[in-house]
Parts: structure tokens; C-alpha cells; sequence
């Protein structure tokens, strides 16, 4: 066993002693990990002080028109003109640029009415949301630990929690008899883990369904969580909000569960893990934000451990991603842009939900209920699902994705309106001529 280093001790204590929840979540890597003070911090200090000459960085400065500017190479300058080589080519803070970060807080406060006057971090950015998740797991996931997943997921939860941090994954079926969200199910899995520590993940906008929950499912998640934190369970709430902001339904929530979880009880911790990814479609420029519920004083010990992984595995997300998320967001027309992006998804959406769930078709499939993102799913009466999957690409040159037996994912985020009755009535033909 390694020697806890004094830094780590340190931080350590500070947490237990701002949210003995959090203490008692970290997991033995969370326990170990710290940022040393060494490079990052001679650098900061001559950043500060070094008015005469700074040569800390690692970073190569080019003085022929004067002031040294980053040395970079034209060629690829050109192609982002507007953009200072500092914002292009420059090392990002490894928690992210503050003034994105800041944004991203004011964006989070815009589109979650439940947040206002609630404490919650500024969200930490990360390398695209799976790098989010993997900081998660090395946080707080031991091997062993339970982790609570619904049975129809993102799959690459399974990679991040149970294939690399050896996660005992306990499911629940997602849906219910009345094709609701199965709050049953997840309660009582909630109440058969008998652990003093779990850890939940959440996300609606559902991949791969597409389902987004109700006001009233929303608040019997956090009553069972609320509930099961009583027993004296700590409990991480992780809210995969991927698709935030993709409602097409006036049925179901606008908004995050992470709002309703703010405070609900002090033995859980919730985080909420979304991004540019695909809120600002942007899914290559891997710029993802990590926040949580949690105030200043716990934050402040954790951020520094969160730098240390950070350091430790991507050294911070790409600046030049940053720089135009940000100034996308800064921009005249965003929001208009952003609306216009929507209002496209929201028609496919519409189209998908009647063409989907056609008289014609309901001998051969169940359509999931969808209401958000970018996905319907198909439910098969008969037939496996990736035979159907390999004729219709094979025979029609259609793509989709086969989940388990009987499940087709279609992402109509990809197909243009008019092309949806006719990637359906191919779909009915393949199942038909089985
Ligand atoms: C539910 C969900 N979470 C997270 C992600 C991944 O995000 P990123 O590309 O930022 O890692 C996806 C991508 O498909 C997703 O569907």
C-alpha cells in the first residue's frame, strides 16, 4: 500500500470535514490523489511576479513583431484568423477556461428554473463527457462498489464503470407495465442494496429510447433516493444530461433532475455531467462540464483533486475547443441559431412519433415512448433484431443499431424528414419478409 501523500492527507480532511458524504464516497484512488505543487504552481506564481523575463512555461514564444506571442505554425493559423494564438494554440487551465466555465454556470441557470438559489459548483470542463464519467469512476468507484443502472443504457457506462473500475452493476427495467418510467423498479433496487455507499446514474434524455420523464416521475426518483439516504447510505447521484435542452413533448420535464436533487438530503452528493457535445452540437470538439451540488468549501479540496487526475491522465481539454465554444456562446445569432437547430429535431421527432407508431406497423413493433433527443426505439413482436439490422443494411443500405434481441435504435437525428416514412416502411419490409 502507498504512502498517503501529506497534500492528499490534507485534502482528505478538508473534505470529511466540509461533507462527511463525500469523505466517505471517495474511493481509495480518490483518497490517494492530489495535485502537486511543483511545475503548475512556480509557473502561476511567475505569471504574477515575473515582470521582467518568464521563462517557466513549457511553451516556445516567438519575439519577431515585438511582445512575444505564441510561436505557431501560419498555416494553420489561417484557418481560425479571428482567433488570438493564445485561445488557439495556448495550454487551457486544467479545470478549463474560467470565463467558459462561467458561461456554462449562467447557461445551466437559464435552462433550469429549479436551480436558482440553489448552491452548486462551477462546472469543471472536461475532454467530451465520457472523459467526465472516467474522472467519476476514479473518484469515487472501488471495485466492488454498486452502481445502479437502468437495464437499457448508453453502453459505454458498462465500459467506464464495470469493465475498467469494476463496478458491481445492479439494473432495474427501465420501463414500467404503463410504459412510464419504472420508479417501482428503481426504488427497490435502491432499497436491496444494502451497502452504506451507491452510486446511481441517471439520464433523460434517454439514450436509447429517447424518453424524458414527468414532473411526477421526476420527484418519486428524488423521494427514493431522499428515502434510501435516510437509512444512512451515501449516495452519488450522477445525471447524464447529454441531450439537455432536446424536449419535444410539453408532457415531460424541461429541465434536469440535478435541480430537484440540490440539497434534497446531506447524504447525497449530486453531479451532473453534460456538454457541447451535443447541446451545442459540437460532439468532435470534446468539451464536456462536470458539476456539483455541492458548496465552496467541499468544492474547493475536490477541484484540487480533480486537478490531479485531470493531470494525471488528459492534462485538460483542448483549447482551441474551448475558445469556440465560448465564443459561439458570446456570439450574435447564437441563440437564434441554436432555436433553428431544434426547431429542425423537434419536426423530425414529430414525424418519427407518428410514422412509428402507425396502425400499419403494429403487428411487427411497439415504439418506445420518445419525447427527446435523438432517438426512437423499436421494440420487435417477432424476429431478432440483429438479423433485421444486417438485411436492412445489407438489402436497402439502411443503418441502424440492433440492442439485444429484440430492440432497434433509430437515430432520426440523422434523417431528414422526408426520408422518415420510407426508412420505416423498409424497416416493416425486412421484419415482414423474415
Ligand atoms: C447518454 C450519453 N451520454 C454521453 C454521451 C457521450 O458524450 P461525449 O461524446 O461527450 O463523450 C453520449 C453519446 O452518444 C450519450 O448518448
Amino acid at each position: 500500500m502507498q504512502d498517503l501523500n501529506p497534500l492528499a492527507a490534507d485534502l482528505n480532511e478538508q473534505i470529511r470535514s466540509a461533507s462527511s458524504a463525500v469523505g466517505g464516497l471517495l474511493s481509495k484512488l480518490g483518497k490517494r490523489i492530489y495535485l502537486p505543487k511543483g511545475i503548475l504552481s512556480q509557473t502561476a506564481e511567475a505569471n504574477a511576479e515575473a515582470h521582467q523575463f518568464n521563462a517557466t512555461r513549457a511553451i516556445a514564444l516567438d519575439f519577431s513583431e515585438g511582445m512575444g506571442d505564441l510561436m505557431h505554425l501560419p498555416v494553420s493559423r489561417k484557418l481560425v484568423p479571428e482567433l488570438t494564438p493564445e485561445s488557439v494554440y495556448g495550454y487551457a487551465s486544467v479545470l478549463g477556461q474560467q470565463a467558459l466555465r462561467e458561461a456554462w454556470r449562467t447557461h445551466l441557470l437559464q435552462e433550469n428554473p429549479s436551480l436558482s438559489e440553489k448552491t452548486f459548483s462551477l462546472p469543471i470542463v472536461t475532454s467530451g463527457m465520457t472523459h467526465g464519467f472516467s474522472l467519476l469512476a476514479e473518484l469515487f468507484v472501488d471495485s466492488g462498489d454498486v452502481l445502479i443502472l437502468a437495464d437499457q443504457i448508453w453502453g459505454n457506462y458498462r465500459l467506464i464503470f464495470q469493465t475498467k473500475a469494476g463496478a458491481n452493476i445492479q439494473t432495474y427495467p427501465f420501463f414500467n407495465a404503463t410504459s412510464g418510467f419504472n420508479t417501482h423498479g428503481f426504488h427497490r433496487t435502491l432499497t436491496e442494496a444494502t451497502d452504506e455507499k451507491l452510486i446511481v446514474l441517471l439520464n433523460f434524455p434517454h439514450n436509447p429510447t429517447g424518453y424524458a420523464v414527468t414532473h411526477t416521475e421526476a420527484q418519486q426518483i428524488v423521494d427514493a433516493i431522499v428515502a434510501q439516504a435516510e437509512t444512512g447510505c451515501r449516495i452519488l447521484v450522477m445525471i447524464d444530461d447529454a441531450y439537455a435542452g432536446l424536449w419535444y413533448d410539453e408532457t415531460v420535464m424541461h429541465e434536469s433532475l440535478f435541480g430537484l436533487l440540490l440539497g434534497c438530503h446531506p447524504n447525497v452528493v449530486p453531479v451532473k455531467i453534460d456538454g457541447a457535445t451535443k447541446e451545442e452540437y459540437a460532439w468532435g470538439l470534446r468539451v464536456a462540464f462536470l458539476t456539483f451540488g455541492l458548496d465552496a468549501t467541499a468544492m474547493q479540496p475536490l477541484e484540487q483533486k480533480i486537478s490531479g487526475l485531470i493531470r494525471a491522465n488528459t492534462s485538460g481539454a483542448s483549447q482551441i475547443s474551448q475558445t469556440l465554444i465560448l465564443t459561439a456562446m458570446q456570439a450574435p445569432g447564437y441563440a437564434e441559431q441554436k432555436q433553428h437547430n431544434y426547431e429542425t429535431l423537434k419536426a423530425r421527432a414529430l414525424k418519427v412519433k407518428a410514422v412509428a407508431s402507425d396502425e400499419q406497423y403494429t403487428k411487427y413493433w411497439d415504439a418506445y415512448p420518445s419525447h427527446a433527443g435523438y432517438f426512437v426505439c423499436l421494440n420487435l413482436k417477432s424476429g431478432n433484431a440483429e438479423t433485421v439490422r444486417q438485411r436492412l443494411l445489407a438489402e436497402h443500405g439502411i443503418g441502424i443499431i440492433a440492442l439485444g434481441e429484440t430492440a432497434l435504435r433509430v437515430a432520426y437525428s440523422c434523417l431528414d424528414v422526408s426520408d422518415i416514412e420510407t426508412v420505416f416502411a423498409e424497416i416493416a419490409r425486412v421484419v415482414e419478409r423474415r
